[in-house]
């Protein structure tokens, strides 16, 4: 008889095994078991974990549910058929899963004489949100952070920084930071893709006297020293002629390069728009205040051809010898320009045909600054081109 039992358990084992997979926080599950305990004496239907201490998850006999040895996992949370053991139906309800719920279901049946291993399943309950996507989701995050600190402290990772500001700002701020700690005497070169130096500092102060006339009265490298390692170089009055890659370049005092940093520098090309028959139009350059007395500035139209002077200015007073008779009487500049810096050109009642790029510069021996302007004066006729289109036809007629 213990010999056929045995057999009967293992025969058992292998034909039932099973496997149940479902989510966390699920209602519940139905663990399914059948066998006919009617012929037996005084049946016990017990389930099991046997990776568990104590093991059983739920007990049934005779008498009703024996929970005193159910492990504490599973208090409150299993059930079976009222007449399980009548109809031999031992389904073993599970409710409100947990991950921990996971393992080996046994389900078996004793008897004063017998113990048979009825089924075995497999039970997987599975993350809502697996891991593997939480581990996803954890690294996305980090990867946001990492890239928002990227793009916060980017002039210390980068090679180049780019900065880009509009044609009549007061001013851009080309950065170069460094967290490392620098010595008190550094010299420090800022410069174009020329290799003209724009700003030199040493021995703790600025050095103008290095610097391209381009670039004089138009630096500003204060060194805080709350920040030693800033050496954001401030370019006033920036132009599109200053669209430029400026490199700063530190070094210690047996001149080793410490740090090297590159900024791209670009500027929107000013843009006017008017229509014709406004009154006037302001073609704008401001720059640095405070010029040299003798400084020239000429205002020229250098698109289309040929390039021609619109105004000029020199020895303090305005040349309209020197400017072409289209714009003769039409163009007027401030007073006291070369003081205030404020360069704009106003050109009188604009014509379709003054469409075109404006060119100003102002110089002498030390002081170099330039402007483009570009000039859109709208006619207020639309349909213009269809009356000059029957020129170029009559032409070919007649060769
Ligand atoms: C399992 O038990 C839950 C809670 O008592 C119940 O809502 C659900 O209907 C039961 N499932 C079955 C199949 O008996």
């Amino acid at each position: 008889m213990k010999m056929f039992v045995v057999f009967v358990i293992l025969v058992h084992v292998s034909q039932n095994a099973s496997a149940v997979e479902l989510y966390e926080g699920e209602e519940f599950v139905l663990l399914l078991c059948e066998f006919q305990t009617f012929e037996l004496d005084d049946p016990t239907v017990v389930w099991s974990r046997y990776d568990l201490n104590p093991p059983t998850v739920h007990q049934r006999q005779q008498e009703g549910d024996e929970l005193k040895d159910q492990n504490q996992l599973y208090s409150g949370r299993t059930s079976m058929m009222a007449d399980a053991l009548e109809t031999g139906d031992l389904s073993l309800n599970l409710t409100k899963l947990r991950l921990s719920d996971s393992g080996t279901y046994t389900c078996t049946v004793r008897s004063l004489w017998e113990e048979l291993r009825v089924r075995d399943i497999q039970l997987q309950v599975k993350e809502r949100f697996p891991s593997w996507a939480k581990a996803l989701l954890v690294l996305l995050v980090l990867g946001l952070i990492v890239g928002g600190l990227l793009v916060h402290f980017r002039q210390y990772f980068m090679s180049v920084y780019q900065v880009e500001v509009y044609s009549g700002v007061e001013s851009v701020l080309l950065p170069c930071k460094t967290t490392v700690h620098l010595p008190e005497d550094v010299t420090v070169e800022w410069r174009d893709s020329d290799n003209m130096k724009v700003h030199v500092y040493q021995n703790g102060s600025d050095q103008p006297e290095e610097q391209n006339q381009y670039y004089r009265d138009r630096t500003e490298m204060k060194r805080n020293l709350l920040e030693p390692g800033d050496l954001s170089l401030t370019l006033k009055y920036p132009t599109d002629r200053d669209i430029d890659i400026y490199t700063c370049t530190v070094y210690n005092r047996e001149g080793k390069i410490l740090m090297k940093k590159q900024v791209l520098v670009k500027v929107k090309v000013c843009q006017v728009e008017v229509e014709e028959g406004a009154e006037s139009v302001q073609l704008p350059f401001k720059t640095t205040a405070d010029m040299p007395e003798d400084a020239g500035v000429r205002w020229r139209r250098i698109e289309p051809e040929p390039i021609i002077n619109v105004h000029v200015y020199q020895n303090s007073s305005d040349q309209p010898e020197i400017q072409n008779q289209d714009y003769k009487d039409r163009t007027e500049m401030n007073e006291d320009l070369l003081k205030t810096g404020d360069l704009s050109l106003t050109l009188k009642s604009p014509k379709e045909r003054d469409t075109g790029t404006y060119y100003c510069y102002v110089y002498n021996k030390n002081i170099w600054r330039e402007k483009i302007v570009k000039l859109t004066v709208r006619g207020r006729t639309r349909n213009r081109s269809s009356s000059i289109d029957p020129t170029p036809l009559m032409a070919d007629q007649s060769v």
